[in-house]
């Protein structure tokens, strides 16, 4: 064997070794708020850094175009079972390598080029992949979108529901990528059996709330659930597909071969282990007390003066109303991320700012919440928040709240063994 194939990375390649590190420790020493991230564990970690990622498998468990795929069966039969189980579904499609791919699939499965979709309007909440122009989804299909109510930022099923009977849309896509409230699955479905449309959850976002029952599961009401399994679900980077046993076979043949190659074994590995993970009883212990952070967070910063989009949260994520401060979503990231505190800018409902700008910050507490903070720990960070977003200049600041970060986020450690 090379030399090459036995030296560490340290030893092969100091620069992205060094890279590693050096995120391993940003990720220990700052606030991670994006509402989309997470911190797998030590064990999700092992199963994607492990040997699986040798592997060609193309096909699914019993029939593969490769041999030595024993163990590869292994895994993906486990990962589909626990997947199923978690979610109370008919079928599980692992394969994924992402949410969009996810989403893909689907369409594929459930549309002719130039149908008609009903999605979510990304600028309010929903995703690029329900039909942006920009994306795959709204150059092949026909796009109508439906947002929230400007009196108070939440869905509008009437909307949906006028838009959906004006249309006649093939399929209607429900989930989003920054709304804070309870998604209306059953009502939504009613809607799409009202005219004849299939039906698609996208609950990438949701996906762990769903998976204990915090959040009602769309999966007794749709024909497609997808997901990724990377925000509150605390999985590896990927995808995955529910749906009802009818489509099962289409379902397959669109993520293989229809738009992907072979499927990425160790990251099925570490998603198998990841279900396994969203199974224990403590699982939904988290996913309780990230509601919980979240409502109290929002909570404080609405009590310090922020204007909360729709006026609070019931999931694991809020935004806040920055431009009604006086600050761009843009500058409002920037000033935070100086301060070791990483947040998105997102545009708000009705937007007067264009996406680059923004009016809003999304806020999450998956990240935080796995670390082990709670409420006492979300009133400390709203009010550096606060202190941060009335002052974004000054340099005193954003030294304190450097230091306040680093000392709250040494309390609980991330990672203690791979950064050193
Ligand atoms: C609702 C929703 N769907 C799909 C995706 C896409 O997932 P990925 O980034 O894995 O392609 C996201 C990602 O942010 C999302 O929020």
């Amino acid at each position: 064997m090379s030399n090459l194939h036995t030296r560490t990375l340290a030893e092969t390649d100091p620069l992205i070794h060094g890279a590693i590190i050096n995120e391993t420790r940003r990720q220990n020493e700052g606030l991670e708020l994006i509402a989309s991230e997470n911190f797998v564990s030590e064990a999700v970690l092992q199963a994607a850094g492990s040997v699986f990622t040798n592997k060609y498998a193309e096909g699914y468990p019993g029939k593969r175009y490769y041999g030595g795929c024993e163990f590869t069966d292994v895994v993906e039969s486990t990962a589909i079972s626990r997947a199923k189980e978690l979610f109370g579904a008919d079928h599980a499609n692992v394969q994924p390598h992402s949410g969009s791919q996810a989403n893909m699939a689907v369409f594929l499965t459930a549309l002719q080029y130039g149908d008609t979709i009903l999605g979510m309007d990304l600028s309010h909440g929903g995703h690029l992949t329900h039909g942006h122009p920009l994306n795959f989804s709204g150059k092949s299909y026909k796009t109508v979108f439906y947002g929230v109510k400007r009196e108070d930022e939440t869905l509008d099923y009437e909307q949906m529901e006028r838009l959906a009977q004006e249309h006649r849309p093939r399929l209607i896509i429900c989930g989003a990528s920054a709304y804070p409230r309870t998604i209306d699955f059953e009502r939504i479905a009613s809607i799409a059996r009202g005219v004849g449309a299939l039906l698609m959850a996208d609950i990438a976002h949701i996906a762990g709330l769903v998976a204990t029952g915090i959040h009602p599961s769309p999966v007794p009401h749709c024909d497609f659930v997808t997901t990724t399994t990377h925000k509150t679900l605390r999985g590896p980077r990927s995808g995955l597909i529910l749906c009802r046993e009818q489509y099962a076979k289409d379902i397959d043949r669109n993520v293989f071969p229809g738009i992907q190659g072979g499927p990425l074994v160790h990251i099925i590995a570490a998603k198998a282990v990841a279900f396994h993970e969203a199974l224990q009883p403590e699982f939904r212990e988290y996913q309780e007390q990230i509601v919980r952070n979240a409502r109290a967070l929002a909570g404080e910063m609405s009590e310090l003066g922020h204007r909360i989009v729709s006026g609070g949260t019931d999931n694991h994520l809020f935004m806040i109303d920055v431009f009604a401060g006086g600050l761009t979503g843009r500058d409002a990231e920037k000033a935070l991320e100086a301060a070791h505190i990483t947040v998105n800018k997102n545009t708000i409902p009705f937007d007067s700012n264009p996406p680059m700008k923004a009016s809003g910050i999304r806020i999450g507490t998956p990240a935080i919440t796995t670390r082990g903070m709670k409420e006492a720990q979300m009133r400390q960070v709203a009010h550096i928040i606060d202190r941060v977003l009335r002052a974004p200049q000054d340099e005193s600041v954003r030294q304190q709240t450097i230091a306040e970060v680093k000392e709250l986020t040494a309390q609980f450690p991330l990672y203690a063994n791979r950064w050193q």
